[in-house]
């Protein structure tokens, strides 16, 4: 293909975008931007759609010319796209005098076709939808998409003719089977052409914001046709022919499932009718919802988008938005799920892998990489697969398949650190290019999984593969030649430190840095249904304990708690505490209530014996659980290189929860074994009034970081 013209839906501009028209941007972005990596000549358009009657009711109810308010509402839509990197080539507005000139073309070829009829309509006109329906699609006498009465028209219109359309339509669709994707939508238009379509009213009499129709100035045209012609105007139908057979036909129509009878049987019979080729593909993309409806402005349910994106960053929305929901699919937005897939994917694992090659490329080897003579271990083939799958999925736009095999090479990376203990090399001279192998390696693969992520996360990739030392602009890098495995013995990468990329959050706390946190009804709509039932109290102290940990309320959760201490296994009873000296348990293994402090005078301790201890900030770079234990966590802590600390966690921290967190731990106990495992440290925790473990947070780690002493 020389090259890919893509388009979204162009918007209504009578409110600002909310999460679901902005979910489709985002997809497109990923799109347009997935073309460019691979070095397509790519033409990305989106607009806005201004000839709508709630466009010009808006505008008469702030008192302003229809035309203001658009040119008001553009900048406002400018804004939004321009802060989630939507990286669009042109945006055209029907308003515009270019797309004036294309409609008047395109509608006066259809009417030159014989395909235009004078003729009355009598029906229904849901004005949200702009859209007329039959009785036939009403649910109690309601728009099922807005849940608004629609209103009762009668008019005098200009008719095309559908019907004409349907069996070259049909046979279009046998042709090119892939027309419309995802399948379940191809197979919905099919029933409905089956079926039988009917001619449809192509003007609006009597309305004065719109495009005159060239056959009755008096009317204008109808908004979705003037609409729909905005993919041939903006590459310069009717004003531009050099651009016109530059880019037309487009490639594909990004829109949404509830616009494909227009995209799919209206807008290629227009086509038809007027002698223009046909869109390659149009692929109808699932419906973001709130709360299990659809997102929309008039149903009351949407989320703003900058509330999202300055809540944790555009890219991590960009990435929640194309990975958590499959794309052509419904999903869900909710606050929780988008906090704790940014915990889980960003800080604890691309940002701690990030944070884990640089800190060891730092600590072993000056920050400067060198590949030895020895082939590259396993990450290479792992990463070789990865970009195949990648490949394979974004081809087919399964955009949430593309961004889970980048993120295998992340996960094959985080795996393989932990496999290849580079610390354990580091202490031996001997396997000095096993060690340089180790972190060579690792630094190919962010690098490989960095350029695969461009497209969905393009800011925060530049900079991963700037830290990792790419020093080409990322904009000029190809998926053909870049992503492909490169350590060449002696190959040579400086790899460069920075601030935690994603700091991790506390759930339903303000992000760091600073950024708002969301405005939301109420904190208990953000809990699990069995956690709304709960008491007001204990409600509140939750809201902050991430969903994962939130599965059991604290009333059976204590009660879970007390029933597992009693059936605790020999090796988890605190009385094994034999096995490991009182002084070097994990925290939290003593579940009781926490002692009344001692009176003062009784057990005081000189500042020298406390100037003994060696308190330190740890960064939990690996976090399991210890098998046959319900209380034991396996942590692997980086402070001064990394140390194994087995901790009493568990029943509070999945070991999820704790990758990437920085905790404050004993780093001089003497080694203890527990559970048949060396623990060399104890993690600082408060005690809850259930015994539970509460870990002390080190307030600003970028400050603070692992290794830093605690006093
Ligand atoms: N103006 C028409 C489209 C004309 S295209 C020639 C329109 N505008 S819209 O503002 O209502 O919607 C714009 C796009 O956003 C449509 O593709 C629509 O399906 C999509 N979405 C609107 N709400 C959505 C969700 N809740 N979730 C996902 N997409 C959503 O329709």
């Amino acid at each position: 293909m020389s090259k890919f013209y893509l388009t979204t839906a162009i918007d209504y501009v009578n409110n600002r975008p909310h999460l679901g028209t902005a979910y489709e941007k985002v997809a497109a972005d990923v799109i347009a931007r997935y073309q460019r990596l691979c070095g397509v000549p790519t033409r990305f358009v989106m607009g806005n759609d201004e000839h709508s009657q709630n466009v010009y009711q808006r505008a008469q109810e702030l008192g302003i010319e229809p035309l203001a308010f658009c040119d008001r509402m553009e900048a406002e839509f400018r804004d939004v796209w321009q802060r989630l990197d939507i990286s669009f080539d042109d945006f055209i507005r029907t308003t515009q005098p270019r797309h004036r000139e294309a409609v008047t073309r395109l509608v006066s070829r259809i009417a030159e076709a014989g395909d235009l009829y004078e003729g009355d309509y009598e029906g229904w006109y849901c004005v949200s939808c702009e859209s007329f329906k039959p009785e036939k699609d009403l649910v109690d006498g309601r728009c099922p998409i807005h849940q608004r009465e629609p209103e009762w028209l009668k008019e005098k219109n200009h008719f095309f003719r559908l019907s004409r359309y349907r069996k070259p339509l049909l046979d279009h669709y046998a042709a090119n089977p892939h027309f419309l994707e995802p399948e379940i939508r191809r197979n919905e238009i099919l029933r409905l052409l089956e079926a039988g379509v009917e001619d449809i009213s192509m003007s609006r009499a009597g309305q004065l914001w719109g495009i005159p129709l060239p056959a009755n100035p008096a009317s204008v045209v109808y908004v979705w046709a003037d609409a729909l012609i905005n993919y041939a105007s903006a590459v310069g139908y009717g004003t531009d022919e050099e651009l016109f057979e530059r880019w037309w036909p487009a490639d594909l129509h990004v829109i949404g499932k509830d616009i494909t009878r227009f995209h799919c049987v209206v807008w290629p019979a227009m086509l038809m009718s007027a002698g223009v080729p046909l869109p390659r593909q149009v692929f109808g993309h699932g419906w973001v919802h709130w709360k299990g409806q659809k997102m929309s402005k008039s149903l009351g349910t949407a989320v703003d988008p900058l509330e999202a994106a300055e809540r944790l960053g555009p890219d991590p929305l960009r990435l929640y938005l194309t990975r958590e929901i499959a794309f052509g699919q419904d999903g869900d937005f909710t606050w929780d799920r988008f906090e704790e897939r940014y915990n889980v994917d960003l800080a604890n694992n691309l940002g701690n892998l990030v944070s884990r090659l640089a800190s060891m490329a730092r600590r072993y080897r000056q920050g400067r990489l060198v590949s030895p003579a020895a082939p590259p271990g396993p990450l290479a083939e792992a990463a070789a697969a990865a970009v195949a799958d990648y490949r394979r999925a974004m081809d087919a736009f399964a955009l949430h398949r593309g961004v889970a095999a980048a993120f295998d090479v992340v996960d094959r990376a985080n795996e393989f650190i932990t496999a290849s203990e580079p610390w354990v090399l580091a202490r031996d001279p001997e396997r000095a290019a096993d060690l340089d192998r180790c972190l060579y390696d690792v630094g190919e693969a962010v690098r490989i999984a960095a350029l695969l992520l461009t497209p969905f996360m393009p800011g925060s990739c530049r900079e991963v593969l700037r830290r990792v030392g790419e020093t080409r602009d990322a904009g000029a890098l190809q998926l053909d030649r870049d992503a492909v495995w490169a350590a060449p013995p002696g190959a040579e990468r400086t790899v460069q430190a920075g601030d935690a990329l994603w700091p991790r959050i506390e759930p339903g706390k303000p992000a760091p840095g600073g950024a708002a946190a969301p405005k939301r009804t109420d904190p208990a709509t953000r809990l699990s249904p069995t956690l709304v039932r709960d008491s007001g109290a204990g409600r509140a102290a939750r809201a902050a304990v991430p969903d994962e940990e939130q599965s059991v309320p604290t009333r059976e959760r204590s009660a879970v708690t007390r029933e597992g201490r009693e059936s605790m296994s020999e090796d988890e009873r605190p009385g094994r505490a034999a096995e490991a000296p009182p002084a070097t348990e994990p925290a939290a293994a003593e579940a009781k209530p926490a002692p009344a402090p001692p009176e003062a005078g009784t057990a005081r301790i000189s500042f020298d014996e406390f100037m003994k201890v060696d308190l330190r900030v740890g960064r939990v770079v690996q976090a399991e659980a210890v098998p046959k234990s319900k209380k034991l966590l396996r942590l692997e802590i980086e402070a001064d290189g990394v140390r194994q600390v087995i901790a009493g966690l568990a029943r509070a921290y999945s070991p999820e929860a704790l990758v990437g967190r920085h905790v404050v731990f004993v780093a001089n106990l003497e080694p203890a074994r527990l559970m048949g495992l060396e623990s060399n440290g104890m993690v600082l925790a408060a005690v809850d009034a259930n015994g539970e473990p509460v870990l002390l947070a080190v307030d600003d780690p970028a400050r603070a970081s692992a290794g830093a002493r605690v006093r």
